[in-house]
């Protein structure tokens, strides 16, 4: 049966860490996958996770089924952060949310429910956006299209182009939208652009889908909610995926979340029930330990506290190394100007390194990049900051 199976190609992204591992070279530097590294080049075990999973531990609890939607502690966690505590959509029941793996988990749930939903919609993704965004909606059935969003000449979003598309769109057309730290450009809109966002799915009866993986990695967790909280102010219905892998630093345990706005109790409901089917069908229910300590970090003032002064001392390091890597590059002698990579937010950077230029980076270098041209900052330390610069200088160089 398989004698005519063809070889896939790689992921684009996860494959990239598949080559790097293979590769000997000493001075290689992995800026491929959205992972945050510490100045040691190492994924940190946080403080706040590193003390609630002691706890876990010595508390040696038994290890049944979670409920299929997970459970209610990290659910209710999970919902203060995206909609803030004191929400009226809280408030009202008109939120489900259930544990997912990752946020990749969360999007294909929604998915895939949102297949049987609507099952002749069309998904619209942004012009460029997250490589697995096309796959994962293309393997749930539905057609995947874009609407226009980064403009290569101003470095920024093209507002315009956007608004347009989003407006001339039909009515149950499914909008997957970056809620922060736009993954791969870093470009991100404002709150009034937000506010036009939410306007034409209005007017259009459009269904909002929020991918929310970088939740504090801009300004913060309350700041970067904006988009959530302009579309909770709306009284529309949407969905969104978020995730805990980068903002906890629990990557491997798969920790995220689907949540669906309702109109009421009632309809919740009725929503959670079929959600509980999808993901009974696939996965049956979530694992336990990423979940239960996330939801002991959340619900414990003092780690919750620890938590998030370790988040943002993960951010300002990232902002450090953004304006290292710009520095860094002038003094290498390269012309073009860099400065647009302290603008962008989040993990990121759209350098505008073509793909022949990060192939180079590559053979020459044994740096990894996206194709794209997308580098993650996260992964820059001050120990091979000006190895990557000097790098990158002889590419842009010819
Ligand atoms: C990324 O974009 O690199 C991350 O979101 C990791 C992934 O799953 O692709």
């Amino acid at each position: 049966i398989f004698a005519a199976v063809e070889m896939a190609p790689r992921d684009p992204i996860l494959g990239l860490n598949e080559a790097f591992a293979a590769d000997t070279r000493a001075e290689k530097v992995n800026l491929g996958v959205g992972v945050y590294y510490d100045d040691n080049g190492k994924i940190p075990l946080l403080a706040a996770v590193r003390a609630a999973e002691k706890a876990r531990l010595e508390a040696m609890p038994a290890r049944g089924y979670q409920p299929i939607e997970g459970a209610v502690a990290y659910n209710t966690g999970v919902q203060n952060l995206l909609f803030g505590k004191d929400s009226a959509l809280l408030a009202n029941g008109q939120v489900v949310t259930i544990e997912a793996l990752g946020g990749t988990g969360a999007l294909k749930v929604g998915a895939d429910y949102l297949k049987r939903l609507l099952p002749g919609s069309t998904v619209y993704i942004s012009d460029p956006s997250w490589e697995n965004h096309r796959a994962l909606f293309e393997s749930a059935g539905f057609p995947v299209e874009t609407y226009p969003y980064y403009e290569a000449s101003t470095r920024g979003v093209d507002f315009a182009a956007m608004k347009a598309k989003l407006e001339s769109l039909p009515a149950g057309a499914i909008v997957v939208l970056h809620a922060c730290c736009h993954n791969p450009t870093g470009a991100d809109l404002s709150d009034t652009q937000w506010d036009d966002v939410v306007a034409a799915c209005r007017s259009r009866g459009l269904i909002p889908f929020l991918d929310m993986a970088y939740q504090g990695f801009a300004d913060g967790i309350e700041a970067d909610a904006v988009a959530v909280r302009a579309f909770s102010a709306s009284g529309l219905q949407f969905f969104i995926s978020s995730s805990f892998s980068k903002s906890f630093s629990l990557y491997g345990e798969r920790v995220g979340a689907l949540s669906v706005v309702t109109s009421s109790k009632e309809e919740s409901g009725r929503v959670l029930s079929q959600i509980k089917r999808v993901i009974r069908t696939n996965y049956s229910n979530p694992p336990t330990h990423g979940g239960a300590v996330v939801a002991a970090v959340l619900n414990s003032p003092e780690l919750r506290q620890q938590w998030e002064d370790e988040l943002a001392g993960m951010r300002d390091r990232i902002r450090a190394m953004r304006t290292g890597l710009v520095e860094a590059l002038k003094a290498e002698g390269v012309a073009q100007d860099f400065s647009f990579v302290i603008k962008q937010r989040g993990m990121f950077s759209y350098t505008g390194l073509s793909a022949a230029q990060v192939e180079r980076l590559k053979n020459e270098f044994g740096i990894y990049a996206v194709s794209t041209g997308r580098i993650c900052l996260a992964a820059l330390n001050n120990k091979n900051l000006g190895y990557v610069a000097k790098a990158i200088a002889a590419v842009v160089k010819g």
